[in-house]
This record gives structure tokens, sequence and C-alpha cells, in this order.
């Protein structure tokens, strides 16, 4: 039962992402078109797009707070240590996250009704930002490992060499340390696309909670933007797995 009902909501994710890449679109056209006094018609249209992509996505998340507690479980079997902790605290945060999301679905359609709007919408946020802050230092600890194995390839010192050789200049008036580390750390990139790819996600959904905090407030173009480039990737990585960090 709980089995069939956690492989529904996750064959829904396809259409989350869909819906949820239409919702930032949405948000992105309107911020571009908000200075034109023709389009007053089509914005408002979008705008109403866009609550009914939140507002449909809110409705088949109810199931998701099950699936992150499933996923916790299995993180925390994680054999290294630094995964085991970043991702079960990531999930952890996620379904706090889920939970106040669906406490402000049942109040948005009117089930309950004495709980403060602002305090859990900020609370939402909050878990969101935590748990994508870990997903963020898991990268870094795996890119910062793969580089280091990286950097002891024999191949990689030859090119490397080569890198320097083809650039004197770089190797003699740029500091030679962050050349070597940026040609490291592009080589890692493009050896392990699913690690750059999810780091990209993160960093892009990351503008999102940041904003609504009020930690660090960006226009609403850069979050229907970012928002944008984050489910892009998150259907790319849907449809092909290769691309799709592990575990
Ligand atoms: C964190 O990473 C996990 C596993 O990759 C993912 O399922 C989850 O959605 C991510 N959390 C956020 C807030 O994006």
């Amino acid at each position: 039962m709980v089995d069939a009902f956690i492989k529904l909501t996750s064959q829904s994710q396809g259409r989350d992402r869909v819906f949820r890449a239409t919702q930032y679109a949405c948000a992105l056209s309107v911020y571009l078109l908000r200075n034109n006094t023709e389009r007053k018609d089509l914005v408002a249209k979008l705008k109403s797009l866009e609550n009914n992509m939140s507002a449909g996505r809110k409705l088949f998340r109810l199931g998701n707070a099950a699936n992150s507690i499933e996923a916790a479980k299995r993180t925390m079997q994680l054999s290294d240590r630094v995964l085991c902790l970043c991702l079960t605290a990531a999930n952890i945060n996620r379904t706090l996250y889920f939970i106040c999301d669906n406490v402000l679905w049942a109040r948005g359609v009117g089930l309950i009704r004495n709980i403060d709007k602002e305090r859990w919408s900020l609370n939402s946020s909050r878990w969101y930002f935590l748990s994508l802050l870990m997903n963020l230092t898991r990268d870094v600890y795996v890119l910062t490992q793969l580089m280091a194995r990286r950097a002891k390839e024999r191949r990689f010192k030859q090119r490397m060499d080569q890198h320097l050789s083809e650039n004197p200049e770089v190797a003699e008036v740029v500091i030679p340390q962050l050349d070597a580390f940026l040609f490291l750390l592009w080589e890692t990139l493009k050896s392990n696309p699913a690690v750059g790819l999810d780091t990209l996600k993160n960093v892009c959904d990351l503008f999102i909670p940041l904003d609504k905090l009020g930690i660090y407030h960006s226009s609403a173009g850069v979050v229907g933007f970012c928002g944008l480039v984050s489910s892009l990737i998150g259907i790319v990585t849907l449809t092909h797995p290769t691309l799709r960090i592990k575990p």
C-alpha cells in the first residue's frame, strides 16, 4: 500500500517538473513584460497561469512528505559518513518543508483556518533553504573528492603541463595556483556532468528561498530565470538518468 503510493507520487515527479518549469517561465515572462502597457491582458493571463501551476503542484505534493521519510531511511544506510549526514539531513529538512507545504495547501482550500499563513510560509522556505544547503554541501564534498582523485592521475598531469605550456602568460601573470585550480575544476566537471548539473540546479534553487527569507533580495526576473533553469535541469535529469547524481 505504502509502496504503491510512493511509486505513484514518484511517477508524478515528471509532471511536477513540467508544472514547475511552466510556473517559472510565467514568472519570468511577467517580469519581462511588466512595463509593456499593451500587454496587460497577457500579463494577467500569465499571472493566473502561474498561480494555477503553483496551486496544482501543491495538490500533487501531498504525498511527498512520506516519500522524503523513505528517502531519509535509505540515505541513513550510506557507508560514507559525510554523504550519510548531508543527505539524511537534507531529506529530514525536506520532509519538514513538505509538511508546512501541506498545511498551507489545507489552509488555501479552507480545510483549516486558524493558522498564521505568513509564519508557516516562512517556515516552509526555511526548511527548503536548509535542505538545499545540505544538498550543496554534498555537491562540494563529492566535487572535492573527484578533483583530488583526478589531480593524482598521470594523464591529468600531462594535460596540465600542456595547458601551462600553451598558455605561458597564464602561468606567469595570473596566479598560477588559481589557474591550476580552475583547470582541474573544469576537467572534473567535464567528466562528471551529473555533479556539475546538480550543483548548478541547487545554486539556482537557492535564489528562491534567499529572496523569500529576505536574506538576499533579487529581482522577480532573477527568481523566475533561476527557477526556470533549475526546473529544466530537473526535467533533463529525469529523462537522462545518467545525468542524475547518485546516491
Ligand atoms: C536534495 O537532493 C535530493 C537527492 O538528490 C533530492 O531528492 C532533493 O529534492 C534535493 N532537495 C532539494 C530541496 O532540492
